[in-house]
């Protein structure tokens, strides 16, 4: 099986559909952010205060350029397609999915997360955020293949498309 890609914005569901879509296929699911926190040795949130998003984004190409070789399902960090060197990976590939949802929900979603803590939303009110969305659309549809609609879906469903458009 070719690996499969999920890229989109914040707050999506790139981790919950990923886990979904890895169990139907019986495949590995790898979540990018949790590899590249344990390469770290720390919370995403926790390196961005001490290193900066520069520092970080080199860190994640690297982890990214390591799990694209693995058989399995990805699930991507929002700002992946924020560099060019990964955004050159990713057009490399065949099975990168977008997982498009519209910005209000999308934002809605992020604030309701307790869990996941985003440096990037933190720091931003929702203005901006919607501003940070619209200035990487384009690149979340130039580095993928197939785009989902995901508002309103659930996660079944989403699952359920994706594998109809990667069989095509
Ligand atoms: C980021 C998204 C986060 C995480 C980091 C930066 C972004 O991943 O990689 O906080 O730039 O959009 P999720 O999309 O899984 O929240």
């Amino acid at each position: 099986m070719k690996t499969i890609v999920l890229v989109g914005f914040m707050g999506a569901g790139k981790s919950a559909v990923g886990q979904a879509l890895a169990q139907t296929l019986g495949q590995t699911f790898y979540d990018l952010d949790e590899l590249v926190e344990a390469e770290l040795g720390m919370p995403i949130a926790a390196y961005f205060a001490d290193f900066g998003e520069a520092a970080f984004r080199q860190r994640e190409h690297a982890v990214l350029q390591k799990a694209l070789s693995l058989p399995g399902v990805i699930a991507t960090g929002g700002g992946i397609i924020t560099q060019k060197a990964n955004r050159d990976l990713l057009q490399q590939q065949q099975g990168v999915v977008y997982l498009k949802g519209q910005v209000d929900l999308l934002i809605q979603r992020i604030r309701q997360d307790r869990q996941n803590v985003r440096p990037l939303a933190v720091e931003r009110n929702d203005e901006e955020l919607a501003a940070l969305f619209f200035s990487r659309e384009s690149f979340y549809l130039t580095s993928s293949q197939i785009v989902v609609a995901t508002d309103h879906q659930s996660v079944d469903a989403i699952v359920k498309k994706i594998l109809q458009e990667v069989a095509q």
